[in-house]
């Protein structure tokens, strides 16, 4: 049997900096990414946009299916319409940590998840990339921070897009949203076993990088020849 290509997933909590470390690895090697957060966003904005009760599994699963999305670049194409920014509100950012809950939402975006493995290879960010969707992952990277870190950057983040952003607002949905991701019954935010664990907190992205390539280079997925490409 074909080897199956080649994935290092990076997961943590929101915020902790995994969609700009998994991009950069991505673009260094060369590979392609999967921003599995976006998938969980793209079921919750398209379930409010329609009214589709977001307690609802089987609801939204089926919708889910029929949904025909488009990665192209920083863009998002959902059936055709751009929902970069949209997927992007915070307010949608709290109903994908509620429908991302529920056992029918998770089956019908594992498809989608695992169509993506091709060669040359995936990098993957998410809560349950290394746990449950490629569990057979050569690099499994956990990139955790301290909550106030990680509300200070999305604030950053927020304002540099503009869009609004309220600090204590944001730190308040940060704990709501860390409980309710570690604490589901399905695919809890978890290290895998096997992951090689950073902390950002006082890390630069520079350096997060550089820790998490010396992974990639030790089990020999990366060449020399691209170590120092910018
Ligand atoms: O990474 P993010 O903030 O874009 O993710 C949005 C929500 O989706 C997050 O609160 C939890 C959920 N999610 C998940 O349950 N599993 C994933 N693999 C990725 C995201």
């Amino acid at each position: 049997m074909a080897m199956p290509a080649p994935v290092v997933t990076v997961d943590g909590p929101s915020g902790s900096g995994k969609g700009t470390l998994a991009r950069l690895i991505a673009q260094r090697l060369g590979w392609r990414l999967l921003d599995s957060g976006a998938l969980y966003r793209i079921v919750a904005a398209v379930a409010l946009a329609r009214r589709i009760d977001t307690a609802n599994g089987g609801d939204l699963a089926a919708m889910a299916q029929q949904l025909t999305i488009e990665f192209r670049d920083e863009a998002v194409l959902v059936d055709g319409e751009d929902l970069s920014r949209r997927i992007r509100e915070e307010a949608v950012g709290e109903a994908a940590s509620v429908v991302a809950a529920l056992p029918e939402v998770r089956a019908a975006v594992l498809r989608l998840q695992t169509d993506m493995r091709q060669l040359p290879g995936l990098v993957a960010d998410g809560r349950d990339m290394g746990t449950v969707v490629f569990p057979d992952a050569p690099v499994k990277i956990y990139l955790d921070a301290g909550l106030e870190a990680r509300a200070e950057r999305r604030y950053k983040q927020l304002i540099d897009k503009g869009l609004p952003a309220n600090l204590p607002a944001l730190l308040a949905s940060l704990r709501d949203r860390d409980e309710r991701d570690k604490g589901r019954v399905v695919s809890p935010l978890k290290p895998a076993p096997d992951a090689f664990i950073i902390d950002s907190t006082s890390l630069s992205i520079d350096r997060v990088l550089e820790l998490a390539l010396d992974r990639v280079r030790a089990v020999g997925l990366m060449g020399d020849t691209n170590i120092n490409q910018p």
